[in-house]
């Protein structure tokens, strides 16, 4: 049994991540400003300090005593990155890096390993499909900027620090518990959501941008067999499934599981929306011995039975 702090708890990909920590008979608790997570993801019993992941004081007191970290707090939405570039900067971050300095002395005065969320936007505009984690990182959004930053800064607490840090730069996550109201939520939330009340759906341009969707219980697995089995190094990995599906396709499959019409609206293309984005999942399942199984299908059928 460990003791672990997870920083954006409440969240859609915490919320699996506790479940599943739970499970295993681990001791949880949860530091999240509430901004996007609700405390009803959780448990009662899952202790949640409310607080800015950028607060030092706050990070230091949530770290104290841990095992380990797993640190998902932060402004998910490329969308939102655009208008408040400077105020997700701060989450995203400087959140991560008080993170990196509190996990220096989070136990016994010494370094606790630390799995935290990249993402998928560090490649940006590289046209190299299916990208591997070796292809030039290009972001195109500050989103995918900061999240590159995170990575950098996970090699100084490694190598400067002596805090091991395992980076996932998870492809487009979906699953039950994403937010299906918010408009910076993921783009299956918000169809399933649309479709399932007989909305309309609105498409960002022509729909053909294509998009490696993973179910989120997939994921939650590496989490915790990397803060199990911490690496030097800094390592980074890929969580996708190598599956390309284009918006269009996912508005019509999803329409299809969900036995309802699909009506389709077509707005104006999103700035800073990248054009294809598919993993090669070779590096993360040679390092875990597990692939992403759950196929897309199955995913949006478990999505909507908890709508
Ligand atoms: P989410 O919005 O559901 O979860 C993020 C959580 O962080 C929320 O509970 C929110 O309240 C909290 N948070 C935000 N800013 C905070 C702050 N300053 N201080 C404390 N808490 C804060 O999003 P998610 O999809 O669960 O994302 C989890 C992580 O995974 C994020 O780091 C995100 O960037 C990353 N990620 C998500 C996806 C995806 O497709 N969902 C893909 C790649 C990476
Ligand atoms: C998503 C994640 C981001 C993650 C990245 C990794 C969310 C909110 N964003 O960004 O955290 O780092 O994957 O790849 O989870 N779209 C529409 N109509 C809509 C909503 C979206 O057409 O109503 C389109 C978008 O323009 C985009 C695609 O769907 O082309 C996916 O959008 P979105 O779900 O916001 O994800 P990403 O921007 O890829």
């Amino acid at each position: 049994m460990a003791r672990y702090l997870v920083t954006g708890g409440c969240g859609f990909i915490g919320s699996h991540l506790i479940e599943r920590l739970l499970a295993a008979g681990h001791e949880v608790r949860v530091l999240d400003d509430l901004s996007t997570g609700k405390r009803e993801n959780l448990p009662d019993s899952v202790p949640v300090t409310v607080g800015d992941v950028a607060d030092p004081a706050a990070v230091d007191a949530a770290m104290s005593g841990v095992d380990g970290c797993f640190h998902l707090a932060a402004v998910a939405s490329v969308d939102r990155s655009r208008e408040a570039w400077l105020e997700t900067h701060h989450a995203n971050l400087s959140g991560t890096i008080a993170v990196f300095d509190a996990a220096r002395r989070a136990r016994g005065g010494g370094p606790v390993p630390v799995v935290y969320a990249s993402s998928a936007a560090v490649y940006g505009d590289n046209p190299n499909m299916p990208l591997t984690e070796d292809a030039a990182t290009r972001p195109l959004s500050a989103y995918g900027a900061d999240k590159l930053g995170c990575e950098l800064h996970a090699r100084v607490a490694d190598g400067v620090h002596g805090v091991p840090t395992t980076g996932f730069r998870f492809f487009n996550v979906f699953g039950p518990r994403q937010d299906p109201k918010s408009p910076y939520s993921g783009v299956i939330s918000i169809f399933a959501g649309r479709i399932a009340r007989g909305e309309p759906i609105t498409v960002n341009g022509d729909g053909e941008q294509v998009r490696d969707f993973v179910y989120v219980k997939d994921l939650v697995r590496y989490l915790t067999a990397a803060m199990e089995r911490p690496q030097p190094g800094a390592p980074v990995y890929n969580v996708c499934t190598g599956t390309p599906t284009t918006v269009n396709r996912l508005a019509e499959v999803l329409a299809a599981v969900a036995g309802k019409p699909l009506d389709r609206r077509t707005g104006p293309a999103r700035p800073g929306d990248i054009r294809v984005s598919i993993g090669d999942p070779s590096r993360l399942v040679a390092a875990f011995g597990m692939a992403c199984e759950t196929s897309l299908e199955e995913g949006l059928r478990d999505t909507l039975a908890w709508l």
